[in-house]
């Protein structure tokens, strides 16, 4: 059973409730992060708090509680569930309204809500074949930088993928690649890494800091610019990262083999690095 923390109670998920005139139901007003848990800790807890915090700023939505207190809640909901490794989801909304009404409330009792999953990482036999991808147009709005919880365009768009038998969606928007439905996208032409800059167009991933930081740590040639749907189409090696799914290759988008079809060394390389990292920094080497 899965127990879960809402407005100020620990209780099993399955008796949570929130008001239908939670402005989370009605209009998709909140903020959320999912952070992986290894062996009982989180993953980059404070950088995941930070992208929460500028959320909730350009939401203009008081952040409802400080680092400490985020922390102590994250370790509380990790600590109570049975799994060593897990996925921690935690959201905020704007709260329940008497009315609904688009403007904000005017006294804002934001909720809050944390559980968590086992962790399911991407299993050997995917991280053998690599995931399939297909394309799409990127039709989301222009704050794709903000983690909110209006993510109707993004669960289209990966619905996309589903119906096709594929994994994940690649978006491009004006010709240019900006990130996957729910996951960052790299790209490898020539043994050079490629990511797209961070801007309002994609999240800023917290997986996709850490696949520039390795990089750049082991000396693999990288560089972060602008990426054509052509140089993508055309790319030795591309890769999808998130906080679950980690450093995944993409072997075939669009029913066409990328590369020679399955996984490229950069991927094979950078998944190791990732798990290396993974295992000094939360599993004390
Ligand atoms: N999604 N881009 C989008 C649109 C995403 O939804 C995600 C992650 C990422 C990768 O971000 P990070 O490396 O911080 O996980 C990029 C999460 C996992 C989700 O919505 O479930």
């Amino acid at each position: 059973m899965s127990l879960c923390y809402l407005n100020g109670r620990y209780l099993p998920l399955e008796d949570a409730q929130v008001s239908p005139m939670d402005r989370g139901f009605l209009f998709g007003d909140g903020a959320y992060e999912v952070i992986p848990v290894y062996s009982r800790r989180p993953f980059r807890l404070d950088e995941h708090l930070a992208r929460l915090a500028s959320t909730l700023a350009a939401m203009r939505l008081p952040n409802p509680h400080a680092e400490q207190e985020w922390a102590a809640m994250v370790r509380e909901v990790v600590d109570r569930n049975p799994w060593d490794d897990q996925s921690l989801y935690l959201q905020v909304t704007r709260g329940a309204d008497m009315r609904r009404n688009h403007a904000f409330p005017e006294v804002v009792r934001p909720s809050v809500f944390l559980m968590s999953e086992a962790l399911v990482t991407p299993s050997r036999e995917l991280r053998e074949s690599g995931a399939s991808a297909v394309s799409a147009a990127d039709f989301r709005w222009l704050r794709c930088d903000l983690k909110t919880t209006s993510l109707l365009a993004n669960c289209l768009l990966r619905q996309h993928a589903v119906d096709q038998g594929c994994h994940e969606t690649v978006l491009f928007r004006d010709g240019f690649l900006t990130e996957g439905s729910a996951s960052s996208i790299f790209i490898v032409r020539d043994g050079v890494l490629l990511a797209p800059p961070k801007s309002h167009l994609m999240l800023p991933g917290i997986t996709y800091d850490v696949v520039l930081e390795l990089a750049a740590v082991n000396g693999l040639p990288h560089r972060v610019q602008e990426i054509l749907e052509d140089e993508v189409r055309s790319a030795d090696e591309v890769w999808m990262t998130s906080s679950t799914r980690e450093v995944l290759a993409i072997t075939r988008l669009d029913g066409r083999p990328v590369g020679e079809g399955r996984p490229g060394p950069v991927s094979e390389q950078m998944h190791a690095w990732y798990q290396a990292f993974k295992t000094t920094v939360m599993r004390g080497g």
